[in-house]
């Protein structure tokens, strides 16, 4: 691998995905917030067809798994029994010469000397756990007073902090009561009680959620809960564009089961992953199953699979597919005094579920969508002569946009009318843009950098004018091999539809 080219096609991919409207720095105007990025008019057909897609073969498409949307507010009860308050945590190094911040496993180790990888001193603070969660504090918040905790009492009385002036247990509490009354009394800044964070994983509300969703849906094991959804990390250093971030989403599945059948749906779910990373365009070839040894793995996990891909960075981690055991579902029965067992009617057996738990990060997967579509080849321009083509070959499933209509002529009205009348005929079925500004070849272009699988274009045979036999057809080219196939409009959307589900 050439890493001058490869960080030569980053640069481009990065330049494309701001000119095109796929992703924007966020706040750009104000200089940018770091690890923070805003999808553009593109980008959030691309990401949007990427869930939508994870969701039809996740949620929609089995038997054996519902979907749920939990809060990004999270109680902090919640993440202290999963581990997070106390491990959730990088180890961050400062260089004293430059004041760079550093995760340690960035710092570059020159002969046994250690070096920090921005100016090269060798002035280096000893590693210190960084927590990574977004504290925040709940209701209003006054400094100079003392307040009043915004939590419930738990039902024990022990576990929850407590509030006085609150509903102390849900069974007193009605459609109407406030958790915290508008008018109440405010918070003070430094009362603990206040505290909630932002989500780290979508995973913790599954797993707090697990009696409600299993009364609810009447699922028998093994079955699993679905999720995608924003999480927050607040990373030492968010880089790669948008792979490391501080905001992004998951999606997520907590597939539980018996403890005797957790290895065997690992290694089912490594497989059913890779198939849809492969459905999506990205081919075998460019992902790897990395099995996690055992001084990698979180201490609960008998079994984790990283699947990676090679970016024009290296080859990076797109999804853990993690055994966990019964580690969080157990950490929670426990903090909670909450049952979260499940009862075999046909054995008369109670006991907690493990979990198999695939999860992917959605921004991670649209970088390798783009990266993995970026391609540049050879066409004629206008007069002929052969330039440079940058085209996206997505996968027509996750493409933002499924078919480009254009009239050949935008001074010739019936041309018009009849390309808008095919806008009107494709639109409940796909997402499609209508387009009459420059010439044919131009319109192409603009359609092929962003990754459009079709375009059909209305001509004067379309009117019938030359030949009869040609009038209500239209051409229809493919973006790959440019080809340009005469199809009857009633056909399209048959011929389309197929092509882009
Ligand atoms: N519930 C398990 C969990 O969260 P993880 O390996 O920490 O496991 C899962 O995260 C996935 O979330 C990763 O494989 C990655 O795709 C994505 N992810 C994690 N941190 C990220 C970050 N800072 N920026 C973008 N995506 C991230």
């Amino acid at each position: 691998m050439n890493p001058k080219t490869d960080s030569q096609r980053m640069d481009k991919i990065v330049s494309l995905c701001k000119r095109r409207g796929f992703i924007f720095q966020s706040s750009e105007i104000y200089g940018g917030l770091n690890g923070a990025w805003d999808y553009g008019p593109i980008g959030v057909e691309l990401k949007r067809n990427l869930k939508n897609y994870w969701w039809r073969v996740i949620v929609h498409e089995r038997e054996d798994v519902v979907g749920m949307d939990g809060a990004i507010l999270t109680h902090p009860e919640v993440l202290k029994a999963s581990g997070h308050v106390e491990g959730f945590s990088d180890p961050m190094i400062d260089c004293r010469v430059c004041k760079a911040r550093l995760r340690a496993d960035q710092i570059i180790n020159n002969k046994g000397e250690k070096q920090c990888p921005v100016c090269g001193g060798k002035d280096l603070t000893e590693p210190r756990a960084f927590n990574l969660m977004f504290k925040t504090r709940v209701g209003p918040v006054d400094p100079r007073s003392s307040g009043t905790a915004i939590f419930p009492v738990s039902p024990q009385g022990a576990t929850g902090p407590a509030g006085p002036s609150q509903p102390t247990h849900p069974s007193t509490m009605t459609a109407g009561t406030p958790i915290m009354p508008a008018s109440g009394p405010v918070v003070s800044a430094d009362d603990e009680t206040a505290i909630a964070y932002l989500r780290p994983e979508t995973a913790q509300s599954i797993f707090v959620q697990f009696k409600n969703m299993l009364d609810v849906s009447r699922k028998k094991l093994p079955f699993g809960i679905a999720q995608i959804g924003k999480a927050f990390r607040n990373e030492i250093n968010p880089r790669n564009f948008i792979f490391r971030s501080r905001e992004f989403e998951q999606m997520e599945l907590e597939y539980f089961c018996r403890a005797e059948e957790g290895m065997q749906w690992l290694d089912y779910w490594k497989e059913e992953r890779l198939k849809f990373y492969e459905n999506i365009g990205i081919p075998r070839a460019k992902l790897h199953a990395r099995k996690v040894p055992d001084e990698e793995r979180a201490f609960y996990s008998k079994g984790t699979y990283d699947i990676e891909y090679d970016f024009p960075f290296g080859r990076q981690e797109l999804e853990g597919v993690a055994y966990r055991t019964d580690y969080d579902l157990s950490q929670h029965q426990k903090a909670s005094g909450k049952s979260l067992e499940y009862f075999d009617e046909e054995t008369k057996q109670r006991f907690v579920p493990h979990v198999v738990e695939p999860s992917a990060g959605v921004d991670r997967t649209v970088l390798a969508l783009i990266c993995e579509a970026y391609s540049e080849d050879e066409a004629p321009d206008e007069k002929g002569k052969m330039e440079t083509r940058v085209v996206l070959r997505f996968h027509p499933r996750v493409a933002p946009i499924k078919c480009a209509v254009f009239p050949l002529l935008k001074n010739k009205e019936l041309l018009v009318a009849k390309a808008k009348e095919i806008v009107d005929l494709l639109r409940p079925h796909m997402f499609v843009f209508y387009d009459e500004a420059g010439a044919i070849g131009r319109r192409y272009r603009r359609q092929d950098e962003i990754g459009t699988p079709f375009c059909v274009t209305v001509d004067f045979e379309t009117l019938g004018e030359k030949n009869p036999a040609l009038r209500q057809t239209v051409t229809l080219r493919d973006r790959d091999s440019m080809q340009q196939e005469r199809v009857a409009i009633s056909e399209l959307v048959n011929i389309l539809t197929s092509r882009v589900r």
